[in-house]
């Protein structure tokens, strides 16, 4: 990766509860622009609904989502909580303190109206800008033109106010899914899967949305004549590259890719995961790839995080992660990915994770702490001498 330190999606503590099922708790990792970021965590742990949460497709339960410095998505129970905190404190304060309290709990509202504010308005905030910026290229350009010349112009103005007021900022994160026949309508074309995202947008054009498809064909390694054909006339392999055109054809910044290859054959697994290291690198993309294990991210991850139950225990680098990996379950993880190494293999020993057996979490609370720069362990304080003292 180049060294390119802007960050494109922020996760600040990310709490996605359903019920009592606490599928995300407090989760927290930032994207940075130009990166794979792979997210690593068998069945259930949450990644899914990592995903899910980022692009909308929830109304989060605490914590911010940041796109491009925009906040996208905004959560209220941990001001509900910190307030319902200070009500019971209120009851044996002082009235010093209880002064203070109030205006703390003031504070908090405030931040419940911002958060509901933002969660609902980011999108429109977004559209009211891109409109701005065409009306600002457009209106000029009509000015100096005249005749058919800007007749032509307006026309092309007009088009394009009516997508810019369209335009939201969340379709800039585009998500992949794990199994791509079930994501791909069976009743509907290759053509008409692939460009309904450009449809909704408001792109009316025939001509131009059959040869955006075409393009998009031909980039991800399919070609022009399966425009007209229907998903089950595919293999596993080519459905998955229809999922990436119908994804990269809205020309998002990032994609989200939830297990992408987990349903294909292995034989087919590199092969999509070269074609999204292609298009990272000629469109400039940002990955979130979400894997069950770590062999599939191990060499196409900048950066991993690493998820259990629902928490994030382990974030480095990639080359840091399998070289000094430290949380017990990265550890168990690691043990059960198979190398080439017959030698390796026959001493390898899978490491089975019990956190009861691990932490003594009773008194000495765990907390995502850094243990070198950019390694970060979840840990308490006990553990986090321990992993000093390991990495010296
Ligand atoms: N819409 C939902 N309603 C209730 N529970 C859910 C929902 N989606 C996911 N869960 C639960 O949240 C947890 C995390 O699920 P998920 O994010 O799909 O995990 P992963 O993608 O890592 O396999 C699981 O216990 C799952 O049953
Ligand atoms: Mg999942």
């Amino acid at each position: 990766m180049e060294n390119n330190q802007e960050v494109l999606l922020k996760v600040e503590n990310l709490c996605q509860y359903f019920g009592f099922t606490k599928a995300v708790d407090d989760v927290s990792f930032d994207v940075k622009k130009g990166e794979v970021f792979g997210l690593v965590g068998e069945s259930g742990c949450g990644k899914t609904t990592t995903g899910r949460s980022i692009i909308k497709l929830y109304d989060i339960t605490s914590g911010n989502i940041y796109f491009k410095g925009t906040r996208i998505g905004a959560g209220t129970r941990s001001y509900q909580v910190a307030i319902r905190d200070a009500k019971e404190k209120m009851k044996t304060a002082s009235p010093e303190e209880c002064a203070e309290l109030k205006a703390f709990i003031a504070d908090q509202k405030k931040q419940i109206k911002r958060a509901k504010y933002d969660q609902k308005n980011c999108d429109k905030e977004y559209a009211r800008k891109q409109t701005e910026a065409v009306k600002e290229k457009y209106l000029p350009l009509i000015d100096a033109a005249n005749g058919a010349d800007k007749a032509a112009i307006k026309a092309e103005y007009k088009n394009e106010l009516r997508k810019a007021k369209k335009e939201r900022l969340v379709t800039k994160i585009q998500m992949i899914f794990q199994d791509p026949s079930a994501s791909l309508d069976p009743r509907m074309t290759v053509k008409e899967i692939i460009s309904e995202g450009l449809v909704i947008k408001g792109e009316r054009d025939k001509k131009v949305l059959e040869e955006k498809v075409y393009e998009m064909l031909e980039l991800v390694g399919l070609v022009r004549e399966h425009a007209g054909r229907y998903q089950h006339e595919f293999s596993g392999g080519q459905r998955q590259r229809i999922g990436i055109a119908r994804s990269v054809i809205m020309q998002p910044e990032m994609i989200i890719a939830d297990e992408p290859v987990s349903a294909l054959d292995v034989s087919i697994q590199a092969q999509v995961i070269n074609l999204l290291n292609d298009l990272r690198r000629e469109l400039g993309l940002t990955i979130l790839f979400i894997a069950h294990d770590l062999s599939v991210v191990k060499y196409f991850s900048d950066r991993i995080g690493v998820m259990y139950f629902g928490k994030m225990v382990e974030l480095a680098s990639s080359d840091e992660l399998f070289k000094n990996p430290l949380h017990p379950y990265t550890r168990s993880l690691l043990s059960a990915i198979p190398l080439p190494d017959p030698e390796y293999e026959k001493n390898r020993q899978r490491i089975v994770y019990n956190p009861l057996a691990e932490h003594d979490y009773s008194v000495d609370k765990p907390t995502m702490r850094e243990v070198s720069p950019g390694h970060f362990v979840m840990c308490n304080d006990a553990e986090y001498q321990k992993y000093l003292e390991i990495l010296k």
